[in-house]
């Protein structure tokens, strides 16, 4: 991978002017400011000084850098910039592989090799939990890695439309401004699903089909795409037939030697080269709690469940398995992933519900095995609550944003869980996301 010179090309993000009341100087009007860049910061910017003591944020900029600095956001606390370029590189900075750096916001982190990525988050992880939950992650965290590019086997596209009708290619929407950013190869999706947007797809939108009303060319429209890790890609878009969707939309994916249905309507993980590692980890933390005794084999209940993903892996180990999920759309599929994969010993219940709202209703008064695997909101107060009065003893915590997490740990800590394992997942390569599994048990 090529190193960068002086002359690398940087980020053009958006003025982020207007929010909170903040006043973005224009650029005619302020003179870019050299700055040394401290650390990285949840986020993957670079922090900083300026002159004054208000701390900058600055997008695309590593840590040790000097770099020449355009504010673009100004509060009375701190301050946005972007980077207009580097004085002095960081020894880890690379050139960015993909054309649409910097401008489809997609993938932030393209300007760090890929191969100190993980040290990195670990770096920034270490600290967020310390400023968020006021506690230190165990010095054993690690943060497991996988494929740098290629990796992607799920994604959510706009099409777009030639002149004379016929789909002509497809766009990521941008999710701060939610411009249209067009692309004709994205180095982050697996290579079926770009075979797939540069020819198959197109035709699902062709004038024929669409002259029929079918499609209404709003902005709205997207296309969902997964691509199952066998190279066979199932798509969907809002309005689809049903004779269609069971042709095209529904998928089967082979995880742990297990089977699992999904439709690409509803969530499903999307780096399943790592995936493996993940549900190695939450096996293991699973065996280990029926093993000494934190947890009992009478009931695993999982939590915003999906499909019924960790409860079809693990049933077998359980005389009964909850799973809770408030997208109808999964229901059918956990039906089919519950009773496939499992030996037919277990009772198995899979409740179209919120997890909140079950939870609350539901008195846990045994030491279950619980599994939470929560959107990037984390847990709901309510669920939070319910789980601090329930005898559950050993929490599986799988969270896809470290900030909730962090916060989420901090109130399950004051009544009693303790953190026994962190690790990280490296699901989202080129990005600031990473997956996070946390066993907490008290
Ligand atoms: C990160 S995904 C995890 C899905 C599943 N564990 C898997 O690995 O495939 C979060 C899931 O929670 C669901 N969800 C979001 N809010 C919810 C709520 N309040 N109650 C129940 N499910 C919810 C979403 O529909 C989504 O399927």
């Amino acid at each position: 991978m090529s190193r960068l010179s002086k002359k690398t090309p940087v980020l053009q993000r958006k003025n982020r002017s207007g929010k909170n009341g903040a006043v973005a100087p224009s650029r005619s009007h302020c003179a870019p400011v050299e700055l040394r860049i401290e650390k990285m910061v949840q986020g993957g910017d670079g922090m900083a000084r300026l002159p004054d003591g208000r701390v900058c944020f600055v997008q695309g900029a590593l840590p040790g850098e000097l770099c020449r600095v355009e504010l673009t956001f100004q509060k009375k606390d701190f301050t946005r910039g972007r980077v207009v370029s580097v004085v002095e590189p960081s020894p880890d900075r690379v050139a960015p592989r993909c054309p649409l750096y910097g401008k489809c916001g997609g993938c932030s982190l393209q300007h760090l090799d890929s191969q100190k990525q993980a040290e990195y988050m670990a770096r920034v992880e270490r600290e967020n939990f310390r400023r968020l939950a006021h506690a230190e992650l165990p010095d054993d965290f690690v943060i497991h890695v996988g494929s740098a590019w290629g990796y992607r086997n799920r994604a959510r596209v706009v099409p777009q439309f030639g002149r004379s009708g016929e789909c002509s290619g497809f766009a990521f929407r941008e999710q701060e401004s939610n411009a249209l950013i067009p692309f004709e190869n994205c180095p982050v999706l697996t290579p079926a699903l770009n075979a797939f947007l540069q020819g198959p797809a197109r035709k699902i939108f062709a004038p024929g089909l669409s002259g029929q009303g079918r499609f209404s060319r709003s902005r709205d429209l997207s296309l969902n795409v997964f691509d199952n890790g066998k190279g066979e890609v199932s798509y969907y878009y809002r309005g689809m037939p049903g004779k269609e969707f069971e042709k095209n939309a529904v998928s089967v994916v082979e995880i742990a030697g297990r089977k699992i249905e999904s439709d690409a309507s509803v969530f499903f993980q999307s780096n399943l080269g790592l995936l493996p590692e993940l549900v190695k980890s939450v096996r293991s933390a699973v065996d280990e709690g029926l093993s000494n005794g934190n947890a009992c084999n009478d009931w695993l209940i999982d939590l915003f469940s999906g499909v019924g993903f960790f409860a079809a892996l693990l049933q077998d180990k359980f005389k009964r398995v909850t799973t809770v999920e408030r997208d109808e759309g999964c229901l059918k599929h956990a039906d089919v992933n519950l009773s496939v994969s499992g030996s037919g010993n277990t009772a198995v219940e899979n409740v179209s519900a919120p997890a909140e709202e079950w939870l609350a209703d539901h008195v846990v008064n045994i030491p279950a095995t619980l599994i939470v695997d929560p959107p990037r909101t984390g847990l709901p107060g309510e669920a939070l609550d319910a789980i601090v009065r329930s005898s559950v003893k050993r929490l599986i915590y799988v969270s896809c944003d470290p900030v909730t997490l962090a916060r989420d740990y901090a109130k399950l800590a004051m009544a009693g869980f303790k953190l026994e394992r962190a690790e990280g997942f490296a699901f989202y390569p080129q990005t600031p996301h990473l997956e996070m599994l946390f066993i907490l048990t008290r």
